[in-house]
């Protein structure tokens, strides 16, 4: 009778554990084809744009961005060119922690607080090519350069793109944000004006496939008159910053603004206005910005002001903010930068010099 029993009972675990794993073997061949189709669909849907302007609490409002009207989700996810990096390779490289104490104010917004430097307020596009991790370490030492030297530049992006290899992970198919601010260090990098972005005009015609290859590099400058060695810009370090929100507003207030990575969900792509959090949709990849400000709401909701560079009809003209405090979407964890160098830029200091003594 015991026996029996027993026996019954192995013949049920055994009968378990064989549809167990027929069922995971099912959904694994399930899964590809249906990711297959996904790729293919537009990224932005009615529905998310619904679920999100339907919820009094999400905090943010969504809409049918134009910027990625044809946008299907498989070229969405080519925009999110950042990298993820090993433990080992993070190991290296010196983390900035600043000293407690500095009174930092409730609001801040760089473009005010240095209203000179008009590239802080810039909004690039970075078209089809996943190039975020450039864009994000040129725009923020464009911005360090007017702050610290009172100089108005606009830094190449196709300059790192193109010619710092796979030192910096593999160009329009993505790289590491902290690699780009090592290539100011010992490279430079070039102006805008010598070596121009290869995909302003954007994707405009229809099917717009395969994405454009990463531009060669050429390492002389589009103008005439323009050398690339002297235009080449250094920074003095590469560093990251303590995730504790206090260092992070700490290094903008005295620094300027940093470069951050953090990941991007399907209802990022449909933001509009308001603090983002992530409410629906799957994981799309890791993407780099550059963070401008802080603040918090009549609501009291604690937030962060960053740039994009999906163009201005992306978003609130090009910008958004994102939970402040609570490393939302991971946005606290990965913040990079450098102080730029007076390296190579003497001739230029002259320059200023001069002007503001024939001013007197
Ligand atoms: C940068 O250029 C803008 C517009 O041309 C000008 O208003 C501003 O004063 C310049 N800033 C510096 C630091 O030269
Ligand atoms: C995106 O912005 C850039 C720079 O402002 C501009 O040159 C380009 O035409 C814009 N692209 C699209 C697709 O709107
Ligand atoms: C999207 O594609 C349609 C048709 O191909 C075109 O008319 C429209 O201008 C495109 N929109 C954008 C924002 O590129």
């Amino acid at each position: 009778m015991a026996a029996t029993s027993r026996t019954r009972i192995s013949l049920v675990i055994i009968l378990l554990l064989l549809e167990a794993i027929f069922t995971i073997q099912l959904q694994a061949i399930a899964g590809k084809p249906d990711l297959q189709l996904k790729l293919d669909n537009k990224i932005l849907q009615e529905s998310v744009v619904n679920l999100i302007n339907d919820n009094a609490q999400a905090g943010w409002r969504a809409s049918m961005n134009p910027q990625f009207a044809n946008y299907t989700v498989g070229q969405f996810m080519h925009l999110l060119g950042v990298k993820p990096m090993s433990e080992g390779d993070l190991r290296g490289i010196s983390v900035v922690t600043h000293k407690k104490g500095l009174k930092l104010p409730k609001m801040f917004d760089a473009r005010t607080a240095w209203p000179q430097c008009i590239t802080i307020g810039d909004i690039r596009g970075q078209g089809h090519c996943g190039s975020c991790w450039a864009f994000g370490a040129v725009e923020a030492l464009s911005d360090r350069f007017c702050i610290h030297f009172g100089m108005n530049i606009s830094l190449s992006v196709n300059d790192l793109l193109a010619c710092c290899g796979f030192m910096c992970g593999d160009g329009c198919d993505g790289g590491y944000p902290i690699s780009a601010w090592r290539y100011f260090v010992h490279t430079g990098v070039v102006t805008e004006e010598c070596d121009p972005y290869f995909d302003n005009n954007g994707c405009t015609h229809p099917g717009c496939e395969p994405a454009y290859p990463t531009p060669k590099c050429e390492k002389r400058c589009k103008k005439q008159n323009l050398l690339w060695q002297d235009s080449k810009h250094f920074s003095v370090d590469a560093y990251r910053i303590n995730s504790d929100p206090y260092n992070i507003m700490a290094e903008i207030l005295m620094n300027g603004p940093v470069e951050v990575s953090f990941t991007v969900y399907e209802d990022f792509a449909h933001y509009k206005s308001g603090v983002y959090r992530h409410l629906t949709g799957e994981e799309m990849g890791g993407h780099a910005v550059k963070l401008i400000g802080w603040g918090t709401t009549n609501d009291g909701e604690d937030y962060w002001l960053l740039a994009n560079q999906w163009n201005r009809s992306w978003g609130d003209d090009g910008y958004f903010m994102i939970r402040r405090g609570t490393n939302e979407c991971g946005i606290e964890e990965d913040v990079v930068a450098g102080l730029p160098s007076s390296r190579n830029i003497i001739i230029e200091y002259g320059h200023v010099d001069v002007s503001h003594d024939a001013s007197i």
